[in-house]
């Protein structure tokens, strides 16, 4: 099993419509997003070398999941910046290092964008801290969804891989 990471910059791209779906599924609707909303914003961030950035992880050629680069995640927080958001992999490859490779490629992006850290929000515990992320404290997002508390973590480029 091959598990490739690309950087999605092709407004053309086949693989769009379907992260656009799994946003909109896992994510949009449950913002009170509409489709078209979900599906302008994903297509307004894959640019090249600036924020937004949409990375791609195909399976043998198969595409089985995404993250993206941007600049604001949490309404509540606007003064912590950029943001790793929207990691997803879809359900028939979990379980086999997906959103590990994912995560393996952050420090390049990193390195591309010249910057030297990167803050996530989850209720997923224990996965990031073994790709060199540290947790930084709980947070409240204040979203009309999302009434509990989440956890902050901070990547910073010095951090080893496990
Ligand atoms: C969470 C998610 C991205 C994991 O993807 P995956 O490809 O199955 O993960 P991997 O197989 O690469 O696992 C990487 C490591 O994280 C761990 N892990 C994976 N999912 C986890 C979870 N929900 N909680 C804690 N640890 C988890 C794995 O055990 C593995 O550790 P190991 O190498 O020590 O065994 C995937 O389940 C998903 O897309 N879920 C829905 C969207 C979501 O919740 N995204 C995260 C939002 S912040």
């Amino acid at each position: 099993m091959e598990i490739k990471i690309c950087q999605l910059t092709d407004p053309n791209s086949p693989y769009l419509p379907q992260i656009i779906k799994w946003q909109y599924k896992t994510w949009g609707k449950k913002d009170g997003l509409r489709y078209d909303c979900v599906e302008s914003n994903i297509r307004h961030s894959i640019m090249k070398d600036r924020i937004p950035l949409t990375y791609i992880a195909l399976v043998d050629g198969e595409l089985a999941g995404y993250h993206q680069i941007d600049l604001h995640d949490m309404e509540a927080r606007p003064d912590i910046y950029p943001w790793l958001i929207n990691l997803f992999v879809v359900k028939k490859f979990r379980k086999q290092g997906v959103a590990s490779a994912l995560l393996k490629h952050v420090p390049n992006v990193l390195k591309k964008l010249k910057i030297n850290h990167l803050y996530l929000y989850t209720s997923v515990n224990g996965m990031y801290e073994k790709f060199g992320w540290e947790f930084v404290e709980m947070i409240e997002p204040k979203m009309k969804h999302q009434d509990k508390f989440v956890r902050l973590y901070k990547f910073t480029a010095k951090n080893t891989l496990k």
